[in-house]
């Protein structure tokens, strides 16, 4: 999720690039760079740290080379330091380029540059990219890019100069965003369209396969094969604000909207035909642990649960879930028998961390699961596995915890795997798994029906959600989700448990959302539904294609999933639902009141 910018114009590029890359700072970066372009030199800059920091660096009027790329960096591979940052050159400093995206085969790429005699600066994947243009390029750039993306796997959006051809940028993509414009001064590219709308709102979006080379005087778009492809415009109606948010009203509505991509991004690389592969997890002895402790906070906290109800079905370990803000003071057992699994979106929670730092000391081994590259957690574990969901800005998590939910799935496959054990549907559950992306976007297209549904709490004060077994997940991170946005107050309980007490609060118009998706549970589960409609609840059941819901109203089925899966569309739907009432009650969605996006201290 890094930010490109380039130019090739009649003005100055610099300015230009830095207004570009200034308009997607909002989304979080380590480090940031530019290269400058005449036919004598490539002129570049780049440094840890803040695009102000870079700015200040550089005595910007005096810059008046008028092509240029620019970048800001979010760490996916290399930790964030002066030299993983882009732009990436070649040793004669006479190509330059910036990516975004991951290149999954970048090692076996690196050994065979490195046999031919090329040395790498960075710990980057994108520095392959530099060199195999190099090795291809004889004075052709386009022709060198065809050539290179052919050896690419992974998801990349890139873009080039080059001292041969200094009114040109090159920019080619696939399974990462790249967007082109034209104004009189020149002409744009950049990984998102606020990084240009300043300059045209008439934007042409490459789709997947595309290349296309920039001069001063316009933009032409081509194949990998070379052919010339008409150029498809769109008119981009918002502003500058709306364009950050993708268009959409608030950061947390569009990254719901992000989780298909943030999913399949975050399995990239891992499942290989039907075979999953977490390096990470090789020193793992999994001879040698007794116990399994799954530790974090919040939302991450309930991706713990869930993980630990896997463990508990396919290994023969105990397992423990523990909010990290507890376990320090419980007398659980942590030595060298023991795996902690440590899960944190930031990667900077002190609950969290602090829990780590004991566990180490006391010899367990140590993983990390976090979505920040570089980030404190990161540093500390023994080793760490990271959700590629891209920057999460809006306080509540969402893309963050499905993709935990995602990743947790295929290490506990993997930790399965050493155990000798083989997971009861492993091969369909693996399936499902990698059509999660479009059973999400299944999911988005309910948003209409759970706007409607979240209009229920108008004048609500409260709402509970129950379930059973791997619903529970579902059901403690929808009520989450509602009270930190909307205010509601919202309760989950256990559908068996709810007789026991909790039922005495339900009275007519209450709103109970009942999750019954688990096959083994769920006619228990609607019995425990219908005692509350009984007593006037307003009930919204998320139940499988096959359940019968005799008598219910508002019933959402989620497509045919292996059980196991399930909470990844229910979290979606219920997101849905929460941002809906928060939004109909007229909250700010993004800043919840009393709520930090990373909470560091304890
Ligand atoms: C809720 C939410 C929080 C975080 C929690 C842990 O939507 O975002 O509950 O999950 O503060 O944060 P990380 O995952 O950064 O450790």
């Amino acid at each position: 999720m890094c930010g490109i910018t380039g130019f090739t114009g009649k003005v100055p590029a610099l300015p230009i690039l830095l207004k570009g890359l200034e308009s997607l700072e909002y989304r979080g970066y380590d480090s940031a760079g530019v290269t400058l372009v005449t036919e004598d030199a490539l002129f570049t800059q780049k440094r840890k740290g803040r695009l102000a920091d870079l700015e200040s660096s550089m005595d910007v009027p005096s810059f008046m080379q008028t092509t240029g790329i620019g970048h800001t960096r979010w760490a996916t591979h290399g930790v964030p330091s002066q030299l993983n940052s882009h732009p990436h050159t070649n040793e004669k400093e006479t190509i330059s380029i910036v990516h975004n995206g991951i290149i999954e085969n970048y090692q076996s790429i690196k050994e065979k540059l490195i046999a031919l005699g090329y040395v790498f600066q960075s710990d980057t994947d994108s520095e392959v990219i530099v060199h195999l243009l190099d090795h291809y390029y004889q004075g052709d750039m386009m022709e060198a890019i065809q050539k290179t993306v052919q050896q690419l796997n992974g998801s990349y959006a890139i873009c080039v100069v080059t001292t041969d051809h200094p009114d040109e940028v090159y920019v080619a993509k696939d399974s990462s965003p790249m967007v082109i414009g034209h104004s009189e001064n020149g002409s744009y590219c950049a990984s998102d369209i606020p990084a240009i709308l300043e300059y045209t709102k008439d934007v042409v979006i490459l789709e997947d396969g595309q290349m296309a080379k920039l001069t001063p005087n316009g933009v032409a778009v081509f194949d990998f094969a070379g052919n010339a492809l008409e150029t498809k415009v769109t008119h981009i109606p918002y502003d500058m604000n709306a364009a950050q948010k993708g268009g959409y009203t608030t950061f947390m509505e569009k990254e719901i909207y992000e989780q298909p991509v943030a999913i399949k991004e975050t399995m990239r690389g891992i499942i290989d035909h039907g075979q999953i592969h977490l390096p990470q997890l090789d020193a793992v002895d999994m001879q040698k642990i007794q116990y399994v402790h799954f530790v974090a906070c919040g939302t991450a906290y309930h991706a713990c649960l869930y993980a630990q109800a896997l463990v508990q079905k396919w290994l023969g370990r105990i397992v423990t879930c523990v909010a990290a803000s507890e376990f320090r003071y419980g007398n659980y057992p942590v030595n060298e028998n023991t795996l902690c699994v440590f899960v944190t979106q930031s990667g900077e929670t002190a609950d969290t961390l602090a829990a780590l730092k004991m566990s180490k000391e006391k010899g367990a081994q140590c993983i990390a699961v976090t979505n920040v590259l570089g980030s404190s957690i990161s540093r500390y574990a023994d080793q760490t596995l990271y959700t590629s969901a891209g920057p999460e800005i809006a306080v509540a998590s969402t893309k963050a915890f499905t993709t935990q939910l995602v990743l947790l799935t295929l290490m506990v496959f993997d930790l399965a795997k050493k155990e000798g054990r083989e997971i009861p549907d492993g091969d369909a559950i693996l399936k499902d798994l990698q059509r999660m992306p479009e059973i999400v976007k299944e999911m988005l297209e309910k948003a209409p029906l759970m706007d409607q549904y979240a209009y229920f709490l108008d004048n609500q004060y409260d709402a509970y959600f129950i379930g059973r077994q791997m619903d529970y997940v579902g059901v403690v991170e929808g009520a989450l989700k509602l009270k930190e946005i909307s205010y509601v107050h919202a309760d989950a309980y256990l559908a068996g448990e709810l007789k026991h007490g909790s039922i005495a609060l339900i009275e007519k118009d209450t709103v109970v959302v009942a999750l019954a998706t688990e096959p083994s549970v769920a006619a228990k589960t609607i019995s425990n539904i219908e005692e509350t409609v009984a007593r006037g609840a307003n009930v919204i059941l998320i139940t499988t294609q096959q359940q019968d819901a005799p008598g219910f109203k508002n019933v959402i089925r989620i497509p045919d999933i292996h059980p196991v899966l399930a909470t990844i569309p229910v979290t979606v739907l219920l997101q849905l639902f929460a941002y809906y009432a928060a939004v109909h009650k007229g909250r700010d969605v993004d800043k919840p009141r009393n709520l930090a996006k990373s909470v560091t201290v304890e």
